[in-house]
């Protein structure tokens, strides 16, 4: 029988690991497969569908958007762009943005801007440092970028001007900083693919204060945790830090593509006309969509994220078969005694769909699930990675 599995498993690039699942259709923090078994979504498309699934002010501001004009290129002006870059700043206090359409690209773009902000400097810099464990993403620069040895191995050679140093130990960056001579430092305030571990305060504020006062651009990487994940608008406002650069995606567009690389007072003249560019960048319908999110991620919003989370840590801090939580807002990792494909597919047998980071079970649930659903999905956890 024909079936969506076997056309996909025959055309598809195997690159994807699926699971035997297809999911036709959803609502809110519930999807439902072909024959209709409903499931409690924590994966969000991996931390994408911030509101859920067919979240009706998204589709409304996206569906008035595309039937008036979907495309037009970065030849002209067109609302949803500027008027989203202008919330991004005055939501962040930062000057610029650039549009791109992944989190990727929006690392791309944050690595010109600290190149030539160090070349019109006149410095003789041009290595970035970012961490060990780290994600940046897929591109050839952003894999170099990525501190995860197994990412490279396949791949070379991969772009230079890349060095790592260890998180959460301020001599480690200081000496490679200084030994590499770097323009900028790039990190994410939690560590998603690798394992959801969050950056320790002392150590991002000794990050910032080295970097500021030696002139190197610090940079978030916000692709994971920007857009009110970890229960503030952008994870970097946790250490009370303010960055040169950050990128975002995933949460920013609940499902369109869109990347964005935003940039402050510092670096915000640093590219200029035909420094850089996107053919879709800024597409007006993505824009328009995430006006309607980043709009609505205010304070009572954050505050009910961070709500979810303590429910959640504390009823897996000591549940059973639990050794570790780690993460912030919603998004966090749970180290647990089974492995955790089996706790993964016993979730799903009982409804809930879970994600994994290295050996972590990872949730990214929805930031406006609803409480019972989550409570829900919670008791069917426990009861997954109970020995
Ligand atoms: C921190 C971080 N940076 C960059 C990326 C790459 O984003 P994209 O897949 O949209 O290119 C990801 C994706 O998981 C990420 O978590």
């Amino acid at each position: 029988m024909t079936t969506t599995k076997s056309i996909d498993k025959q055309y598809v690039l195997n690159t994807y690991n699926r699971f035997d699942l297809e999911l036709v259709k959803g609502k809110g923090s519930l999807v439902y497969d072909e024959s209709g078994t409903e499931y409690i979504d924590l994966t969000t498309g991996i931390g994408v569908t911030a509101f859920g699934i067919a979240d009706e002010k998204w589709v409304e501001a996206v569906t008035n958007q595309l039937i008036s004009l979907q495309h037009v290129s970065n030849l002209y002006y067109t609302s949803p762009c500027a008027l989203l870059a202008k919330a991004i700043c005055e939501k962040t206090s930062m000057s610029k943005v650039f549009f791109s359409n992944s989190g990727a690209e929006a690392n791309e773009c944050a690595i010109k801007v600290a190149r030539k902000y160090a070349s019109d400097k006149g410095y003789d810099r041009y290595n970035i440092l970012t961490l060990n464990n780290s994600f940046h993403g897929r591109t050839l620069a952003t894999l170099s970028a990525t501190g995860q040895e197994h990412y490279h191995e396949l791949f070379n050679p991969l772009p230079s001007g890349f060095v790592h140093a260890d998180a959460n130990d301020i001599d480690s960056v200081i000496r490679v900083a200084k030994e590499h001579n770097v323009c900028a430092i790039m990190m994410e305030s939690v560590q998603g693919e690798g394992g959801v571990i969050a950056l320790q305060c002392d150590f991002v504020q000794a990050v910032d204060k080295f970097a500021k006062e030696n002139d190197i651009l610090l940079i978030f990487d916000e692709v994971q945790t920007g857009n009110g994940r970890t229960g503030k608008l952008y994870g970097y406002m946790n250490f009370s830090v303010t960055p040169d650069v950050f990128t975002t995606a995933k949460g920013l567009g609940e499902g369109l593509p869109i990347g964005a690389c935003v940039v402050g007072e510092k670096a915000q003249s640093v590219l200029g006309f035909g420094d850089h560019g996107s053919t879709y960048g800024g597409n007006p319908v993505a824009c328009a969509g995430a006006l309607s999110v980043i709009e609505r991620i205010d304070d009572e919003l954050l505050a009910d994220v961070r709500k979810k989370s303590e429910y959640i840590f504390s009823e897996l801090s000591n549940a059973d078969g639990v050794e570790s939580i780690s993460g912030m807002g919603l998004m966090i990792g749970i180290k647990t005694t089974k492995p955790v494909s089996d706790v993964i597919k016993e979730c799903m047998q009982n409804g809930v769909l879970c994600l994994s980071a290295k050996d972590k079970l990872r949730l990214l649930p929805a930031l406006n699930i609803d409480f019972k659903l989550l409570k829900k999905a919670v008791e069917v956890i426990k009861s997954a990675v109970k020995n």
